[in-house]
């Protein structure tokens, strides 16, 4: 499970209404279903089940759990259905130990085959933590060691809380995902984020990766699986809640910008085959469509550039709500990719139906499990981007091209290949997203803010991040904004520009020559040249530096400008968390 919430508490309180609360706190790291677990007499006690925490804490009285130590969890779900039994916590057979989980177990298939004559309830990857520690006890070891060994087995991050009936202590172990711990004076907690228990103390302890935690009645006991008995300092946390939700940024936005440097990365950590086996789909289908709006319209065309460009294959890119008017193409052998982030909007979903009514196939590419259009299509991949809380689609659409990119690289085999370039691409995205970066972008902001119109323009895949751009800016600063490609400038649009005209340039190595012209028609008549581009062009009156990533430039182009339109809707006093007149899912036709 990626970008789930976990919380823990052991002290001298009812461990089930602080670990209810806590789970309210981190409704924004995931929540499409929770559960807890208890210590009391009787063993061990647990609730869970589907649905956002209001809906299903009247349909499981949470509070009824007795007992002062507990464990809770709410779910981003990544491997398993949306689904009572693949809600936190699981457990081993027995049901004497429970365990909560946020993070990805990649050998968990190769795990629960070790496992065999283990009788495992849910999909998930995560309940096989608590098998493992079963299997540990069994030969003998303290639950403290059989942890520690079950742990080391894990390959992928995890941040981890499991209980064990009749031993009055928490365990925890992270690695990759985050968690902290927080010292109250009637008792500890352990959770991935501090807004879960900020509401009872401001003292926090990071745990570091490899960390281990006993957390008993007489304190805490930190040991690291690399360099053994260790002791992390004691933090008082200065940010109230809602800034610690948003990182301390001031937005979402900013927050969810910067998260694409770890958020790319997890799009492309796909199941080779289930790609490898999409690709071949591709192959045999008569007439393959991409179909989107807004933002993930946008990644539709940049795939069809790569899908032409890298894997010499023809698709063709129709707007959710335009394709109604392609229906009489549809065959049961045509195949259409539906793609939405939130999995609801209305005009993809009616488009779905469509294709499901010609009998064509449908491949969802979508980040929330257990959203419509997972349950409506043939099947789908998870873009794994974690929850997107601003309206505007910014991690979740360079999360859309990346699994496009995959895909077209898919098609020629090349798929490692492409994970390794994608590898490359981390400290690329970190440069974009940093401070003097997102400094430089504002100075830019200024000069823009005032303007009526600002035009973008660019050819091929940098077209597409043209398009996606002018959204960026038009819908959370509400200043104009218009995307050409350049080639078309002289059919038309040039009429607009004058003097003082912005205009953003997308600049790649392939049609350099070319957009430049382009550039040059515009500065011609006045225009102010901002490029974005690996090299500075005489022609430029400011520039951008980006990498010249080829098939990755989609990816790196459009961060500069998602940085600048939220630039310039802070500095034109509006909340780029929630423009005007818009929601996140448009869930009307
Ligand atoms: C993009 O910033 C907007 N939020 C909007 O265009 C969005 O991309 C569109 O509504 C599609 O949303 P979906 O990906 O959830 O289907």
């Amino acid at each position: 499970m990626y970008m789930c919430g976990i919380i823990g508490y052991i002290g001298l309180k009812k461990a089930s209404p602080i670990l209810l609360k806590g789970l309210k706190n981190l409704e924004y790291r995931g929540y499409d279903s929770a559960g807890m677990a208890v210590l009391s007499s009787n063993g061990i006690e647990f609730r869970k089940g589907a649905g956002k925490i209001e809906e299903i804490e009247r349909r499981l009285n949470f509070e009824e759990l007795e007992g002062s130590i507990g464990i809770a969890h709410n779910r981003w779900a990544t491997h398993g259905d949306v689904n009572d039994i693949n809600a936190h916590p699981h457990f081993d057979c027995s049901k004497t130990i429970a365990i909560v989980h946020n993070g990805i177990i990649e050998n968990y298939k190769e795990l629960k085959e070790s496992l065999s004559d283990h009788n495992f309830e849910s999909e998930t990857d995560s309940e096989v933590i608590a098998h493992l520690i079963e299997e540990e006890l069994e030969r003998g070891l303290s639950f403290e060691k059989a942890f520690m060994s079950a742990v080391s087995k894990l390959d992928g991050n995890y941040a981890i809380l499991a209980i064990k009936a009749d031993e009055e202590k928490i365990l925890t172990a992270r690695r990759g995902s985050p968690l902290v711990v927080g010292i109250a004076d009637h008792g500890i907690f352990l959770s991935s984020d501090i807004p879960s228990f900020l509401e009872w103390t401001k003292k926090v302890v990071y745990l570091q990766d490899y960390d281990v935690v006993v957390v008993d009645r007489n304190g805490i006991r930190i040991h690291n699986l690399i360099e053994g008995e260790v002791s992390r300092p004691i933090d008082t946390v200065e940010w109230d809640a809602e800034q610690v939700k948003k990182g301390g940024f001031e937005h979402y936005m900013l927050k969810e910008i910067i998260e694409q440097t770890e958020t790319i990365q997890r799009a492309i950590q796909q199941d080779e085959d289930v790609v490898k086996r999409i690709a071949e789909e591709i192959r045999r289908a008569y007439g393959t469509f991409f179909v989107g709006c807004g933002s993930s319209y946008h990644a539709c065309l940049a795939g069809s550039y790569l899908f032409s460009k890298l894997a010499k294959t023809h698709v063709n890119v129709v707007l959710a709500s335009e394709f109604e008017n392609y229906e009489h193409f549809l065959t049961e052998n045509t195949l259409v990719f539906a793609v939405s982030q939130s999995g609801e909007t209305a005009d993809v979903l009616e488009a779905v139906r469509t294709a499901k009514r010609k009998g064509s196939r449908v491949i969802g590419i979508v980040n929330r499990m257990g959203s419509s259009l997972t349950r409506e299509s043939d099947q789908f991949l998870l873009m794994n981007a974690g929850p997107e809380i601003c309206v505007l689609s910014t991690k979740t659409y360079t999360s859309q091209v990346a699994l496009m990119t995959l895909l077209a690289y898919a098609l020629l085999e090349r798929h490692e290949e492409c994970v390794e370039k994608f590898k490359e691409l981390y400290m690329d995205i970190y440069n974009l997203t940093s401070r003097s970066m997102r400094d430089y972008l504002k100075r830019l902001a200024e000069m823009l803010a005032d303007k009526e119109h600002i035009y973008l323009i660019g050819r091929g895949l940098q077209y597409a991040t043209a398009l996606e751009g002018a959204l960026k800016i038009k819908e959370v600063s509400y200043i104009h904004a218009e995307a050409f490609a350049g080639g078309e400038l002289k059919h038309g649009p040039l009429a607009l520009i004058e003097k003082g005209t912005p205009v953003i340039v997308f600049v790649s190595k392939e049609n350099e020559e070319r957009i430049l012209s382009n550039a040059s028609e515009v500065k011609a008549r006045g225009g102010f040249i901002i490029g974005i581009s690996a090299e500075r062009h005489e022609i430029f009156d400011y520039w951008i530096k980006v990498p010249e990533c080829g098939d990755l430039n989609p990816i790196v182009q459009i961060i500069p400008i998602q940085i600048l339109a939220y630039q310039l809707a802070v500095l034109r006093g509006l909340d780029p968390d929630k423009p005007r007149n818009l929601a996140k899912s448009v869930t009307v036709i």
